[in-house]
């Protein structure tokens, strides 16, 4: 399976694209909407034909290039059936396959992040891409998108920690300039979900966060939920009232988030 992991530097998201080498038919995760002409540019040097793109969740942090994907190409938009995309294509249920060539997704509903998260695990290669709901050492906030703690330990724990050690895992983020890890490291490593954390020491740091509101939230989520097709602006003066309500938050909080 052809294999790229893809970087936007302005909000740390990491694209995936994964291809059948034989038959090039492949499959884009989590794109970003600033980065659409990279992604085309490498697709046509491969000689790749995207058939879906694939959400891990709605993201508040930037907006999605699948719907124009999908007008200019002909690909499907593939998103959870929970996460309230109305014009998604396919709207992905728990254990459904996605297929490109003789290649396979598994797609597993891990919510708790966000209502609608999937991990997409391909058992061939021993990878799994698991958006925020595990991100390296961390994972995503589960303050907002009906987020929540208990939700995301079960998710992380039976869904994507249940996977044979070796398997490399791809976050949906990373704000330190990692890109891969194992389920084995994760086990031990993870500063909030590893094997000796409890779920009330997990919920316990998740509500000791108090993160800064995401910066483009206001515009991220109506624009995903339409696949990235409307340009949607917030009110103005609309983030500036919600950061005034929170009060003073540092840089420093709201990177490494998670969103
Ligand atoms: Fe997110």
């Amino acid at each position: 399976m052809l294999f790229r992991q893809l970087y936007d530097p302005e909000t740390s998201t990491y694209t995936y694209l994964l291809a059948d080498e034989e038959t090039l038919e492949g499959v884009l995760i989590d794109t970003v909407r600033e980065q659409f002409e990279r992604d085309v540019t490498l697709l046509r040097e491969l000689g790749i034909k995207v058939i879906s793109t694939l959400e891990t969740h709605v993201h508040a942090d930037h907006v999605t290039a699948s719907g124009r994907f999908r007008t200019e190409f002909g690909s499907k938009v593939a998103v959870s059936a929970a996460a309230g995309v109305a014009n998604a294509d396919i709207g992905l249920k728990h254990g459904d396959q996605v297929s490109f060539g003789r290649c396979a997704l598994e797609a597993r509903a891990t919510p708790g992040h966000t209502g609608g998260c999937m991990t997409f695990v391909s058992h061939a290669e021993r990878m799994a891409f698991t958006g925020d709901a595990l991100l390296i050492r961390g994972c995503g906030r589960t303050d907002f998108q009906e987020g929540d703690p208990g939700t995301l330990y079960r998710s992380v724990r039976e869904q994507i920690l249940t996977l044979p050690d070796e398997t490399r895992l791809y976050p949906g983020h990373d704000y330190k300039g990692r890109m891969v890890t194992t389920v084995a490291e994760e086990k031990r490593f993870n500063a909030r979900l590893a094997l000796d954390k409890t779920p009330e020491q997990f919920e316990e740091i998740m509500n000791a966060l108090d993160l800064a509101y995401p910066k483009k939230i206001d515009e991220a989520v109506p624009a995903n939920l339409e696949s990235g097709l409307v340009e949607s602006t917030p009110a103005p003066g609309a983030v500036a009232q919600v950061m005034d309500a929170l009060g003073p938050q540092s840089a420093e909080n709201f990177m490494g988030a998670g969103i």
